[in-house]
């Protein structure tokens, strides 16, 4: 019996792979124009470094880690995210010694969720953080950039959900009156909601159990009961906004599935990916750099799901993939001159397969078929005395002669 991938950890094949890549090069060009840097962690952390930042009663800490034991008894946690990882990072090099840390990453996360279309166990991320900046405008500047990102890959129907959490002089008065109206709705919320209920009430605005839904349709409002602090920070976010174009739905029932979160926290959502519909998520953290043992340090960040935002893609096809080219040299001179020739187009940025099979010129034009090609390159002997070849366009079956350099510009427009 031949072995399989795990369930919910996905080959990226051949296909896919280009739009990822046209992804991530537009995401660093994007990203790097408002001054970010790359930074790589590990894909494996402390397992306290999640339990301390993520919150213990967070799905993705009650059931959704990788942890084990290594060899020595540690215990080890794949990353389900990539925020936590960052801030380690941050503290431990002292990063903080700029005033604002601007840093994006990209690479797997890990968490075990049922899979389903756009939800894996193994999943990418692209991420970016904002550390040292409290400003309402750090917010509304990330949020910006990451809009023109999704339009310039050409994700359509994107809708930005914001919301506020407030902070610690706001959220504990916000949780007790929350804490009360659940009180009155006990009957009708799910065995989890229940038990989280005292310690992390939140959370039931989360909830996807539809006795959950129905329950807290009249819950308060956090963003009724915001202290002064995050209720001006929280329009200066939504008036930057608008001054950038961008509109965005206040849902006072995003509270999001990490406990991280202070002020301004906010979704994207796209139509036609189903129910898991979420292509980008993030939200300030004032106090997690605190937390995890560095200086006070207010945060911004986000992070894109490079999956749901391939599988848009591939739907839409938005990004097109550069035409393939089989280059077929008959006869010893054509062969060995074909080195320099494709040499030459490949520095040109074309892309250029040459077929070395043996067997004859029918069967050679039927392999570049199933390979794919949109064009196929034909040069004998005698092509080659004149500096010529016949360029084949597979769609059409039409066939000419051209110069070397003739047949590279046809070949480059696709
Ligand atoms: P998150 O909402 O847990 O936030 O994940 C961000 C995005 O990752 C989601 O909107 C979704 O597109 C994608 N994603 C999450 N889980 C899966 C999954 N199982 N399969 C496929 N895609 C998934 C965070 O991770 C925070 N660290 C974001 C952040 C950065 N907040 C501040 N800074």
């Amino acid at each position: 019996m031949s072995i399989t991938a795990i369930r919910g950890f996905n080959d990226i094949l051949p296909g896919d792979s280009d739009i990822w890549r046209r992804v991530e090069e537009e995401a660093y060009r994007i990203f790097s124009g408002y001054g970010f840097s790359e930074i790589k962690t590990p894909v494996a952390e402390k397992t306290e470094l999640f339990l301390r930042s993520i919150g213990e009663t967070t799905d993705i800490v009650e059931k959704e880690m990788y942890t084990f034991q290594d060899r020595h008894g540690d215990s080890l946690t794949l990353r389900p995210e990539g925020t936590a990882p960052v801030v380690r990072a941050y503290i431990e090099h002292k990063l903080y010694t700029a005033p604002v840390s601007k840093l994006y990453y990209t690479g797997p996360m890990f968490r075990y969720e049922r899979p389903q279309k756009g939800r894996y166990r193994q999943f990418y991320q692209i991420g970016a953080e904002v550390m040292g900046d409290e400003s309402p405008r750090a917010d509304a500047e990330a949020l910006s950039m990451l809009m023109s990102f999704f339009a310039n890959i050409g994700v359509a129907g994107v809708e930005l959900q914001i919301n506020s959490l407030g902070d610690a002089n706001c959220r504990p008065a916000y949780k007790e009156k929350l804490k009360a109206y659940l009180a009155g709705v006990k009957g009708s919320l799910c065995e989890n909601c229940l038990r989280r209920m005292d310690t992390n009430p939140l959370r039931a605005l989360d909830c996807k159990a539809s006795g959950c839904i129905e329950a807290t349709k009249d819950a308060p409002s956090i963003v009724d009961s915001l202290c002064e602090g995050c209720a001006s920070h929280f329009g200066t976010v939504r008036k930057y906004l608008k001054l950038s174009g961008i509109d965005a739905r206040i849902n006072p029932r995003m509270v999001r599935g990490l406990d991280y979160y202070t002020k301004t926290t906010f979704e994207i959502t796209s139509t036609g990916l189903g129910s898991q519909n979420a292509v980008a998520a993030g939200g300030r953290y004032d106090g997690l750099v605190k937390e995890l043992g560095g200086p006070e340090t207010p945060c911004f960040g986000f992070a894109i799901g490079m999956e749901r935002v391939a599988l848009i893609l591939k739907e839409t096809s938005a990004i097109s993939k550069k035409p393939l080219t089989v280059f077929i040299a008959l006869g010893e001179k054509a062969e060995e001159a074909s080195v320099a020739i494709l040499k030459a187009w490949r520095e040109k940025g074309l892309k250029v397969m040459e077929d070395f099979s043996p067997g004859s010129l029918k069967s050679r034009m039927k392999r570049a078929d199933r390979a794919g090609a949109r064009y196929t390159v034909i040069m004998g002997d005698d092509e080659l005395a004149k500096g010529e070849v016949s360029v084949k366009d597979m769609r059409t079956s039409a066939q000419e002669m051209l110069s070397f350099e003739a047949a590279a510009q046809r070949i480059s427009l696709g």
